[in-house]
Parts: structure tokens; sequence; C-alpha cells
């Protein structure tokens, strides 16, 4: 049941709006004051009464409602006391009638949400300078799903640029196909260091990679062949690591996709009169709104990151038809990011509000490790890897004879490292700890799969629920139950703020919380009314929890 409209419906009258009381009840931050309050202050202007006069008056409209258990009046303020056990049948009830599905909703029916992300560059190793925004991305695309909207997930990848002519004119020179095969993404960086170096005495290399890239772009044979199948072999390996986490995507048209599509763009610029000359460049000037101009096309003609960008925007515009076109990208780009829907306001198109760049802070390893500069690349495969055999020592350590243990390790290895990227607001920068992210008994998410695990090791144990009633509510078993009943608004606001972090925080608490209720009392030795009850509150909160992982990509193991 929703108690604000409950009490809102109840406190309507001609003078005073349903939905205005509904927006003024809010949750004390302490349940002493109740679980609901009506701060009366603002209605004292319509209703010309005193607070304290109103909030006395709106009391006796509450006189034997079996709902609360004490509706008090408090220096201009109107407290709710739930009926406890009340509330914990009619939470119980909805979660454990709406299983996986508790939490979800119908708000975006009809409603499409673009999500670019994870964004790859092709023949650039996968590090974990990509981390943030490939769980950030997939966590979002669950979210909105949940919600009922349509998404699609778009792979922007970084395969276009001059460096594909240095890597096919390397491959020329000094690569053979075994060798690609072999060594992948890994070889085909070597070729392309060498070329760098090989530049360096013998420039005409230059000239040499700069054809090359034109024979990509003006679609001959060979150069693109080589160019498709460095692509293919970039993609066979992130898209391993895309299932170690949980992610898809439906698009993956990335830069080089739109290289058709880009006259059209600055046709409609020239037309509306917003492209000028700038030493030879053609650019958008934003010095109105305090930006540097935005490059369309260099002097040498050729178009750049921003100009894909346009043309990927209006492609998708086109396309879905979005209610909403997320990029999930680095802080790093945050300017790129204002001029690109700056443009777009100005050539008209209204639709450049519901642009929004999800930015997010830096990765790091506790180490130190991560310029790609300095060569000292952290491989994103490298790092998951580490989390799963660390996790199987400590798995070994405390519970060696665990069935399944290799399996067991990966989910919570993986999961351990998703966890701890979503842990905090995006726009933190977080430093990497593999002992604090796998840490059983600290916010991680090693800690709250392992209450799933103990949720469900109970579960096992107690056979099928019996039909359960709730008598009485302890403060453990109410603590939980609150938050049982306060996962659909956090699903809504990780969504409306594009916050993962809401929810994973949320399962750090609500399994605080169980495991609270879990030491303080028992559930199987306990008489069959109190037995069933708790056996219920139990399976709801496996439910619950089960379902914020999953919105998170993470999965939850049978036993730990
Ligand atoms: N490939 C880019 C990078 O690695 C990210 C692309 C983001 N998406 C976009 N539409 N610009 O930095």
């Amino acid at each position: 049941m929703d108690y604000k409209k409950y009490v809102a419906e109840k406190l309507a009258t001609k003078d005073l709006a349903e939905n205005e009381i509904r927006e003024l009840l809010s949750v004390p931050p302490d349940l002493e004051k109740g679980d609901l309050t009506l701060p009366c202050f603002k209605l004292a202007k319509v209703l010309r009464k005193s607070p304290v006069v109103i909030a006395n008056e709106l009391k006796s409209v509450f006189e034997g409602d079996v709902n609360f258990s004490a509706v008090e009046s408090v220096n201009g303020y109107l407290n709710f006391k739930f009926n406890r056990a009340s509330f914990a049948s009619q939470v119980l009830a909805d979660v454990l009638s709406g299983k996986e599905k508790y939490g979800s909703s119908d708000m975006g029916k009809g409603k499409t949400i673009c999500i670019d992300y994870s964004s790859v560059n092709i023949a650039k190793p996968f590090h974990i300078g990509h981390l943030s925004t490939t769980v950030i991305g997939g966590s979002l695309y669950k979210i909105f799903e949940f919600l009922g909207y349509k998404v699609v997930g778009i792979n922007h990848l970084g395969d276009y640029g001059t460096q594909f002519g240095k890597m096919i004119c390397a491959y020329k020179l000094w690569g053979n196909k075994q060798a690609v095969e072999k060594g992948g993404v890994k070889e085909l960086m070597r070729l392309y260091v060498r070329f760098h170096e090989e530049a360096k005495q013998n420039p005409e290399l230059d000239d040499k990679a700069r054809e090359y890239f034109k024979n990509i772009e003006n679609g001959c044979r060979e150069e693109n062949e080589l160019f498709t199948w460095f692509k293919d072999i970039t993609l066979k390996e992130v898209k391993k690591i895309y299932e170690k986490l949980n992610i898809k995507f439906d698009s993956y048209a990335g830069e080089s996709f739109y290289n058709d599509k880009m006259q059209p763009v600055i046709d409609e610029l020239t037309e509306k009169g917003l492209l000028v000359e700038s030493d030879g460049a053609k650019v958008v000037k934003l010095d109105d709104f305090g930006m540097p101009p935005c490059i369309i096309l260099r002097s040498d003609g050729a178009s750049l990151y921003a100009t894909r960008d346009l043309a990927a925007a209006l492609y998708r515009k086109k396309t879905y038809d979005f209610y909403k076109c997320l990029y999930v990208v680095a802080y790093q780009q945050d300017l790129h990011f204002k001029q690109l829907f700056k443009v777009l306001e100005l050539m008209g198109k209204e639709w450049a509000k519901d642009m929004v760049h999800v930015s997010f802070g830096m990765v790091s390893l506790e180490d130190g490790a991560m310029s790609t500069r300095e060569g000292k690349v952290v491989l994103l495969e490298d790092v998951l890897n580490k989390a799963v055999e660390k996790c199987l020592n400590i798995i070994n350590e405390k519970n060696p004879n665990l069935e399944d243990k290799e399996n067991v390790a990966e989910i919570v290895g993986i999961g351990a490292v998703i966890f701890g990227t979503l842990f905090s607001g995006r726009i933190k920068d977080i430093t990497f700890s593999y002992d604090k992210m796998l840490n059983f008994d600290g916010e991680t998410g090693p800690y709250v799969q392992y209450t799933c695990a103990r949720c469900k090791s109970v579960l096992r144990k107690s056979g099928e629920i019996k039909d359960y009633k709730v008598t009485s509510v302890n403060d453990d078993e109410y603590a939980l139950t609150t938050l049982l009943a306060r996962f659909p608004e956090i699903v809504k606001q990780s969504a409306e703020k594009y916050e993962p972090s809401i929810i994973t925080r949320y399962s750090v608490d609500l399994a605080e919380a169980y495991n609270k209720f879990y030491f303080d009392y028992r559930i199987l030795g306990e008489e069959d009314d109190v037995k069933n009850y708790r056996l219920a509150l139990t399976s709801a909160t496996l439910y619950v929890l089960s379902s914020a992982l999953r919105l998170l990509g993470i999965s939850v193991p049978e036993k730990m």
C-alpha cells in the first residue's frame, strides 16, 4: 500500500488538493518521530489558520484508523506511526507477489533511452580506463529496462582515424597473419609502437600511412578488409569481457559508421549560418556561451570527433526517436559534450535538452599503475582475473570444502570489481584496492552476495514457506521492512540521477539490516507463527537483494 497516497486521499478536501498534500508528506530522518510526517506550515496560508491548529484538526480524521498505531500533532507537524503489523504484512505481500519484478514499473512505457557506453577503441587494449563507463552504462541499461523503458545500448566504437593507416602500414611491412591471429590486440599494439619508432627515422612512413588511411575512407578493398579484420579481432577480445560482466549492446555503430552521414550535417550548419572560417578550419563559434569554438572541419578538410558525434546524434534521433540519449563518458570530455549539446541547440534541435552527459571520475590502482602513456596499461582482463584468483584463495582459506568453488570465485570476484566500481557516486575518482573490494565483511559485493547465500541457506533448511501471519513486529524486523518498502523508490531515484551507486549503497544497508535481524533473533527454532513470518521476511529480503545486484550486473551464488 502507498501510505502517502492513502493519507493524501483521506485529507483531501475542496480547499486542499490531494497532490499538494502528497508533495508535503515526507519520511522523518529518525524512526522515533514516526514513519511519515506532514509539515503544516505551507498549509497555513491556504487555510488561514496556524500550523498547530491545522495539525490538531487533521489529526481527528485518523481517529480509529487501524493502519496507524499513533497519529500525533507536534508543533505544527502531523506525525504518523504505522501499525507495524499491518505495514509489515502489506510490504511482505507486495514483495512476495512481485518476486523478481518487485520494484519494477511501467513508467517508461513507450519511451526509448539510448545509452552510449563502453565505446572502446579498436586495436587498443581494453584497460581499466574503460571499466567505469562499461559497468555504469551496463547498470543504467538494466535499471531503465526494469522501469519499462525500451533501451538501446550503443557501443560508439573508436574506429576512425589516421592511426589505422599507420597500423595497416606497419602490418604490411612487419606483420603476418599468424602472429596477429595468435597475439590479437597485443600484436596490433606491438606493430603500432614499432611504426612510431621507425617513423622517427623514416618520415616517409607517415605519408604512406596517410595514403592507407585515405584508402580506407575511399572504400579501397584491401585496406578495408584489413581494417575490418583488425576490428573483428578487437571485438572478439572485448566481447569475452562483456560476457563476464553481464553486459550487452544493441548497436556497434562506431565513429566510422558516420563517414557518409557527416555531409548533411555540414550542409545544415552552413545553411543555418553557424559555420565560420577560422585559420582555414570550419568551426561553430561558442564565445557567447563561454566555450572555445567547436571545430567541425580541419583545414585539410578532415572531420573530427565532434563532427561524427553530431552526425551520430542526428542519426540516433531519427532512428530511435529517443526520449533521452545518455553518454556515459569520463569527465575529461565534459567540454566536448557541452559543445556538442550547444551546437545541436543552436541548430534548433529542441531535443538537445534530452541529451545527457553521464560523467564520471577516474579509476586507478592502489599501486599507482594507470597511465597509458608510460606504457603501464592495466588490462581489465588482468584485473578481473586477479580478483577471481584472490577470491579463490579466500574461499580455500575459509571454506575449502565449498562445492563448485571455481564458479563461485568467478561470480564473487567479478561481482566485487563491479560493486567496487559502482559504490561511490559517479563523479568521484576511485582508487582500487583488491583487499578492500574483496572484504567479506565490508561494504562490498561479496558481503551482499554472502547475505544472499545466507538467506538461501535459511530457506533451504526450512523447506517451503507456509502461510504466515504478522502479529507483532520487533525493531529489527521493522527496520528491515521499511528498507524493503523503499526499494521501488530507490530504483527510481537511481534512474533519475543516473546513479547506480544509490542501489549499491542501499543493498549494503539492506544486507546489514538483515544480518542484524539474523543475529538478534532465531528463525527456524521458533514456533510456527513467528517462524513462518521470519521465513517470509527472509524470502522477501532475498528477492530484493538479488534484484538490486542484478540491476548492478552482479550474479548471486547458491552457496558461499
Ligand atoms: N571512444 C571514446 C573514448 O574512448 C569514447 C566515445 C564516447 N562516445 C561518444 N559518442 N563520443 O574516449
